[in-house]
């Protein structure tokens, strides 16, 4: 075993308790679906799909900020700092920095699987030989602790690309990430990925792709539960809706029951009305103003790096 694997730290995420917050989400008005459901393997292969579809500018936009950009944000970061991912995946967009970067400290790659991780940290290792890589397995959102870290290192620097956090509604946003700046402590840095704010139509589209792998990522989920908790959802009956609420700032992502229906949960049934949907998923648009006042109680905004459109923005804050 690599000497990195061998600093692993585990925090099994809750398996428990999955059927109990499908049937609360099913007995509210707005039904609803928790998205987290979304990655297990299929899911996670066909979101690595999306990224590369031509109508989802928000990974390609990230990345060439990144290329255009990386002398000057790594300088921002500056030299010895110690980076920590959260769902860092398969560390590859942490690449960039690695390369970038004047003697990184260490890297803290966090993840909700483990085998992900494992894969990650071996090829990681073997490319950058002389990093300290800490692996963390667990759930982000759940409670976890870092590892001690017993050398000098200039800062901290939590690293959040990809508008993950437009996955959360915008105050549990901003409550997750002063639990982050609590955790890191004054001054030091979250380096973030926001998509922002544009026309409802390139929105829109980036959620209804032509060839429909956002729609078979949609109904993965009712697949998951019919083999995860045998539920008997039949997935042609169902139809993937994804539109922007320009009132909130949001892509919902929906499931709509193309019929009068019944579904076995548990050994009861839920029932479905034609039309009826299930949420399944926000993805909160921010313009950068909105994002700096929404953390401004935690956080102090340092540098904005973005595209030539503005489309996507990629943040540095520091801790207050
Ligand atoms: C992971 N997350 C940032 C994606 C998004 O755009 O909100 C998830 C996704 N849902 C549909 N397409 C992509």
């Amino acid at each position: 075993m690599n000497r990195n694997l061998s600093r692993l730290k585990k925090f099994e995420p809750e398996k428990e308790g999955l059927l109990e917050e499908i049937l609360k989400g099913f007995n509210k008005p707005q039904k609803e679906l928790p998205s987290k459901l979304f990655y297990d393997e299929r899911g996670s292969a066909l979101f690595d799909e999306i990224s590369e579809l031509d109508e989802y500018y928000l990974t390609r936009t990230e990345t060439s900020i990144m290329l255009d950009n990386i002398e000057n944000i790594c300088s921002v970061l500056g030299k010895n700092c110690l980076l920590i991912e959260l769902g860092s995946g398969s560390s590859r967009k942490i690449r960039l920095l690695l390369s970038g970067l004047q003697d990184p400290a260490g890297y803290v790659p966090i993840d909700i699987s483990e085998e992900y991780l494992i894969t990650s940290v071996n090829a990681l290792a073997s490319d950058y030989p002389s990093l300290r890589i800490f692996p963390v397995y667990a759930d982000y959102t759940q409670p976890f602790s870092l590892p001690i870290f017993e050398f000098t290192h200039s800062k901290k620097v939590v690293y959040y690309p990809g508008s993950t956090i437009g996955n959360f509604n915008s105050a549990y946003a901003s409550g997750f990430l002063s639990r982050i700046a609590n955790r890191i402590g004054k001054g030091n840095g979250l380096l973030i990925g926001i998509d922002l704010k544009k026309d409802k139509k390139i929105l829109e589209d980036a959620y209804n792709d032509q060839k429909g792998v956002t729609a078979e990522f949609n109904l993965n989920i009712l697949q998951r539960l019919n083999r995860e908790l045998g539920t008997d959802f039949n997935i042609d009956e169902w139809k993937h809706l994804a539109f922007y609420n320009s009132d909130e700032g949001r892509i919902e992502m929906h499931l709509q029951s193309l019929k009068d229906q019944n579904v076995q949960v548990n050994g009861s049934l839920t029932t479905f009305a034609k039309n009826e949907t299930i949420l399944t998923e926000y993805s909160y648009k921010y313009s950068v103003e909105d994002f700096k006042d929404l953390i401004s109680d935690s956080y102090n905004l340092e540098k904005v790096w973005t595209d030539k459109e503005n489309k996507f923005g990629i943040l540095y804050f520091t801790v207050v």
